[in-house]
């Protein structure tokens, strides 16, 4: 389940909502984040699905098309599925847009 990010240039607004990636082996749903901003304390909600693992690690990425390669930021690791909500300090990114936030196993 990946969530899109706009351009703008402090915030991290949600622009659209995505549905499912076909290979990534997760049934979570996030809440579109608002009012993210770089650096910045941020939260974020979710519901899990059944066959999810019991914990997960939260990605941010984007598609850098300068070096067209995947970066990625991990915002929340071993984080409890079923507490459905996770708070932390976002990473200082790059003003941009097509952040997703793509759930993970725990690294
Ligand atoms: C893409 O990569 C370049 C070179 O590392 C970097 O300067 C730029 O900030 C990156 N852009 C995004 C949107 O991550």
């Amino acid at each position: 389940m990946l969530v899109k990010f706009g351009a703008l240039i402090a915030l991290l607004p949600l622009v659209a909502a995505q549905c499912c990636v076909s290979d990534l082996p997760f049934g979570y749903t996030f809440s579109a984040p608002t009012d993210w901003v770089s650096g910045e304390p941020a939260s974020l909600t979710w519901t899990a699905s059944i066959g999810d693992p019991t914990q997960f690690a939260i990605i941010l990425n984007i598609y850098n098309q300068t070096t067209q390669q995947a970066d990625q930021w991990v915002l929340a690791n071993y984080v409890e599925s079923c507490a459905c909500y996770a708070s932390f300090t976002l990473p200082d990114v790059p003003p941009a847009s097509g952040y997703d936030l793509i759930p993970s196993v725990t690294t």
